[in-house]
């Protein structure tokens, strides 16, 4: 396996016998993944549909990812949640997260419908102008309020820009095979639809349509990215309570015992920083509940030792780090020698800028542990697409066997519907009245 678990930094904060507690709820928590018997267990469909891509609606994704490299200069994927962060984050890791600036034979991919902004959709219309543009539009529910506002605004650019038949090689659809309107509507406009299986949640489907057709669009070669997450399953299966995954669960579950509360990913890469953002909701989403579960946060090293290197030193010791680690580097590039050594630097000349970086985490994680934050590492060698779909595969399974043994569902998310109804009840939306009422009140005597 490529993704390996580095424990060597745990010394002095957990001993094996911090553990042995924990495996029976480790075997408890297997049994509901493996039996599919547990809390929410009919969302259980992202551990096997790797294995279970049904062929003809895999070739339509790469057809349809073709056919928008073919015809257009812009892609927009609209979506918010699990219905965008997984392909931004790959693409981000895997391209670059200068991705749209850089010179390349794919379209630019733009995320929107993820906020509120009007700055941002505006941007967006704007980058659109005198451009091909092809949207794809993610929503599983179809009724989710920020993309289905920014397909409002910009499918309006769309048909401005295109005639009926030319959109139809131009919008693409991903959402439910039934519910909501959005598959209705695809189907009355002869837009292509891509089907979210019922038994996947959003933060656990970005190996399937929803992550694969905007990541394909980018050039990723998703055919190796499923390879990856499939033998990761092939051997995590195989090794039962022993695999890797597991491991890197019973340690953030003895870490959380111990009152370590915050988990904070760290990554010494820039491009990282949404595959971060994709695992805070993972485990945020499925973790925080009943009063329960590690507050997921996320930094950038060592631009962020720079602003929370203070804190994470010596602040309040709850935290944990848990640090991916790339080895290898495919674009080395080394620092130059200068005649005038202004800023004394000479002593890394000719020194790869990976190895200063290597030395930034030596340094680091050597400073952490001794101000009494303990570290996991995660590491693998190389950043390729088998890698990331290992990494993606190893989080999911990690992630359902925590929350099963912290005792809650891992796959719903009861508490993301307290914000949407108070916003559709100051809105004014139908059926909302009396909580409208109720809330007004409260803001007037706060
Ligand atoms: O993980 C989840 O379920 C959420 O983040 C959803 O993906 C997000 O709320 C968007 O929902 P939908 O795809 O229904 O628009």
């Amino acid at each position: 396996m490529k993704v390996t678990v580095n424990e060597k930094y745990l010394k002095g904060f957990i001993k094996e016998s911090d553990l042995t507690p924990l495996h029976s709820l480790l075997e408890t928590a297997h049994d509901k993944i493996m039996s599919m018997n547990g809390e929410g267990s009919d969302f259980l469909g992202w551990r096997d549909s790797i294995i279970k891509q049904d062929i003809e609606k895999y070739n339509r994704i790469k057809a349809a990812a073709d056919k928008i490299k073919r015809n257009s200069d812009v892609l927009i994927v609209i979506g918010i949640g699990g219905s965008y962060l997984g392909a931004r984050a790959i693409i981000e890791l895997l391209k670059s997260p200068l991705y749209n600036s850089m010179k390349k034979n794919t379209p630019d991919i733009y995320f929107a419908g993820n906020s509120l902004s009007s700055d941002e959709l505006n941007d967006i219309l704007k980058i659109c102008e005198g451009r091909d543009v092809a949207v794809n539009v993610i929503s599983k529910s179809g009724t989710t309020t920020e993309p289905a506002v920014a397909f409002r605004i910009i499918r309006k650019m769309m048909e401005a820009k295109y005639s009926k038949a030319e959109l139809i090689d131009r919008i693409f659809i991903t959402t439910d095979k039934a519910r909501g309107t959005l598959k209705k509507f695809a189907d009355n406009e002869g837009y292509e639809t891509f089907i979210v299986p019922d038994d996947i949640g959003g933060r656990f489907s970005v190996l399937i349509a929803v992550g694969l057709l905007p990541i394909a669009v980018s050039g990723i070669d998703i055919d190796k990215l499923i390879a990856g997450a499939a033998s990761a399953r092939e051997q995590y299966f195989k090794d039962g309570l022993k695999n890797t995954a597991y491991r890197y669960a019973l340690l953030r579950t003895a870490l959380y015992r111990k009152n370590k509360k915050i988990e904070l990913l760290c990554s010494y890469r820039p491009s990282f920083r949404y595959m971060a953002e994709w695992w805070k909701q993972l485990f945020g989403e499925s973790e925080g509940k009943q009063g329960n579960g590690i507050f997921p946060a996320s930094v950038v090293f060592t631009t962020d030792l720079h602003s929370m290197g203070q804190y994470i030193q010596d602040g309040e010791r709850t935290i944990f780090e848990t640090v991916v680690m790339q080895k290898n580097s495919v674009n080395p590039i080394s620092i130059p020698f200068d005649a005038e050594n202004i800023d004394g630097l000479n002593f890394v000349s000719d020194m790869p800028l990976d190895n200063v970086n290597n030395f930034a985490f030596l340094g680091t994680i050597m400073a952490h542990t001794d101000g009494g934050v303990p570290n996991i590492v995660i590491e693998y060698d190389n950043c390729d697409e088998e890698t990331v779909g290992e990494l993606i595969y190893f989080f999911f399974l990690s992630c359902a066997a925590s929350a099963y043994m912290l005792g809650v569902n891992p796959f719903d998310q009861p508490g993301v519907e307290a914000y949407k109804k108070n916003m559709f009840a100051l809105m004014g939306k139908s059926g909302y009245e009396k909580l409208g009422e109720e809330l007004k009140n409260k803001i007037t005597e706060l």
